[in-house]
């Protein structure tokens, strides 16, 4: 299978795109670089601007916090976009665990999906809803 269907596959499965019809994952397909990070990369930096959105593929990384650790991303998930969307510096660092594939988009790539890809824009703000959620249930405890 040629590389591009792979990258459109995986698209296809992950929540995040699952409802983008086949021209909107070409497009997100080709908006995107495919990278391989080993253990241990610092792929956000808290406290300094952010220029890209990461999806992971394969892997974990760590989301830290003052050096905390308070999450763990995986397959199907994201990180990067607060700083893309409020342009803020980043509000935590996230570190490779594992060897990790990810699909990178530049703030210009991330920006053009988002004014082309409504059903995209819909799950990100549903899921800061959930992450703003469960930050206030963790604060209450
Ligand atoms: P950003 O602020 O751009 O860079 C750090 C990223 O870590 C952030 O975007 C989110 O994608 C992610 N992140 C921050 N806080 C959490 C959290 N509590 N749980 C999961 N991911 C987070």
């Amino acid at each position: 299978m040629a590389r591009k269907d792979v990258k459109l596959e995986h698209l296809a499965k992950t929540w995040l795109f699952s409802n983008c019809s086949s021209r909107e994952l070409s497009k997100i397909a080709r908006a995107s670089d495919e990278i391989t990070v080993p253990p241990g990369k610092v792929l956000c930096e808290e406290g300094k601007p952010g220029r890209e959105f990461f999806w992971i593929v394969s892997g974990t990384a760590a989301v830290k916090r003052h050096g905390r650790k308070i999450a763990t991303l995986g397959p199907g998930q994201y990180f990067g976009e607060m700083a893309l969307l409020d342009r803020l510096p980043r509000s935590a660092s996230v570190v490779s665990e594992t060897e990790m594939d990810l699909l990178v988009l530049s703030q210009a790539a991330f920006n053009g999906v988002l004014d082309t890809v409504p059903q995209m824009s819909r799950k990100l703000l549903a899921a800061m809803a959930e992450r703003l959620r469960e930050a206030d249930r963790k604060a209450l405890h």
